[in-house]
């Protein structure tokens, strides 16, 4: 399945120095999203009946080819290529591909991205290069609460995603009643601040409230993902158009992406089968022809089984014409996910812009907890993972879960071995002061 030979991507910076970290960490916001009843992505082995998209080795027991997701009519299938307008960086001569940006301006027709010759913050520097690259965060609502916190996000980024705001629990706590303040909140924050928002998370076992994840039922269970799917695109409709539609479908064994690959047995999966990620992305597409339809997920960033599993769903999905315009890798790098070089990251993403897709850095953070990842290696991370996004024209976004140590999800994640302490996991300390890891992000987005 592999295409052409990817090529590497490395200018390796020795580290020198460590991070300068968090420290007291003010963390604990919680903006009354409700209880979370879903799974976590800790924890590894669960059940599992396996079956669904075709691994790339051995058994294989089909179910997610054939498309017959019954959801009517085919809008687009917009995949790669739509328009390939923007963009038009030259170095390195060539052709360049289909385009999956267009809208953006991102995407279309660039052989290489070309770096701002200078740049004083990292939004910049996404805004200056050509093709330009989104420089996202995960904002929460108890974050907005803080002025440093507001300062620093603004100045910084140009792209949000809502951490928990925009979850399942958050936007339907009960059946058919939606409630969208928290949500709402975020979005207009960032509409004031010239950002963009991408919607996330409209399908996901996790967040999940009760009600939904014991529905029983194919026809009750896909009533139920096609009325929060329109009414959640239908709400925010004229304020954004880039959804996670499906977030992290697929398990293995272990966390970091190892093992027993497989189609997550969720409540949609269980009821509907596999071709539940199908009509996700059919029913989306009807909703918004023009929206960027993004599949997401965890520990896809190293070469490893889940990836693997993975790309043959995802190139499954792109053949049968379903719409679907990219992936987010999410870029949890540490435990209790994957660790993946500059290297690993690039030629999987050489892949799945093969299929004509974007890729994105969804959600990235790097943890120190527990020492499996040094500072130097840290450091390195940091700038050649951001470096294989930026040189990848039809890398989209970049992500960071968070703005300080002190908020990270990691500090309390079971699995992450911090218990409590700080992760060091992100771009700035708790003073919203930037770290080292921040130079060297800011490194790879000029270029060096
Ligand atoms: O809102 C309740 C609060 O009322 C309660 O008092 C408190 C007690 O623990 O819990 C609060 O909910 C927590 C929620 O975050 C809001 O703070 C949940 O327990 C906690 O599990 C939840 O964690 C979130 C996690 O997703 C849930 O899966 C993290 O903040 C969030 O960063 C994380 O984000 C996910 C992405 O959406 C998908 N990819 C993985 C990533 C990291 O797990």
């Amino acid at each position: 399945m592999r295409s052409a030979p990817f090529t590497l991507l490395l200018s390796a910076i020795l580290c020198a120095a460590g991070c300068s970290d968090g420290g007291d960490g003010d963390g604990g916001e919680t903006t009354g999203s409700g209880g979370a009843t879903g799974g976590t992505t800790s924890g590894g082995t669960t059940s599992g009946t396996p079956s669904g998209a075709t691994t790339g080795s051995g058994d294989t027991t089909s179910a997610s080819s054939g498309a017959t997701t019954g959801s009517g009519d085919t809008t687009s299938a917009s995949n790669g290529a739509t328009s390939g307008t923007g963009g038009g960086a030259t170095t390195g001569g060539g052709a360049g591909g289909e385009g999956t940006g267009g809208s953006d301006g991102t995407g279309g027709g660039a052989s290489a991205r070309v770096p701002a010759a200078s740049a004083s913050t990292l939004r910049e520097a996404g805004e200056k290069a050509n093709p330009p690259l989104l420089i996202g965060a995960a904002i929460s609502g108890g974050g907005l609460g803080n002025n440093d916190y507001k300062r620093v996000a603004a100045a910084e980024h140009n792209y949000v995603t809502a951490e928990n705001e925009m979850k399942w629990d958050a936007l339907e706590p009960s059946s058919g009643n939606f409630s969208w303040g928290n949500a709402d909140t975020i979005v207009n924050w960032a509409r004031q601040n010239n950002m963009k928002v991408k919607g996330h998370t409209l399908v996901w076992h996790s967040q999940l409230p009760g009600w939904m994840s014991s529905m029983t039922g194919k026809a009750n269970v896909e009533a139920a993902m096609r009325r929060h799917i329109t009414q959640v695109m239908g709400h925010f409709k004229d304020r954004l158009d880039h959804w996670d539609v499906v977030n992290e479908a697929v398990q293995t064994d272990s966390d970091t992406g190892v093992g027993n690959p497989r189609m997550r047995p969720t409540v949609f999966y269980n009821q509907i089968g596999a071709d539940y990620i199908d009509l996700a992305f059919r029913i989306a597409r009807e909703q918004d022809p023009k929206a960027k339809l993004y599949y997401n997920d965890y520990s896809i960033d190293a070469r490893n089984d889940k990836v693997e599993f993975v790309y043959n769903m995802i190139k499954g999905m792109v053949d049968r014409g379903v719409p679907i315009d990219g992936v987010g890798f999410q870029m949890h790098i540490g435990p209790p996910n994957n660790e993946a070089t500059g290297a690993d990251v690039a030629a999987n993403f050489k892949r799945f812009t093969d299929l004509g897709l974007e890729v994105l850095i969804s959600e990235m953070d790097i943890n120190r907890c527990g020492g499996v990842v040094t500072a130097d290696e840290q450091l390195t991370y940091y700038h050649d993972i951001v470096a294989a996004c930026f040189k990848e024209p039809k890398c989209t976004a970049i992500t960071f879960w968070g703005i300080n140590d002190g908020r990270s999800w990691l500090n309390s994640w079971s699995g992450a071995l911090c218990n409590g302490q700080s992760s060091q996991s992100l771009l700035f300390n708790d003073q919203y002061g930037k770290k080292e890891t921040y130079n060297r992000v800011m490194n790879a987005l000029l270029g060096k």
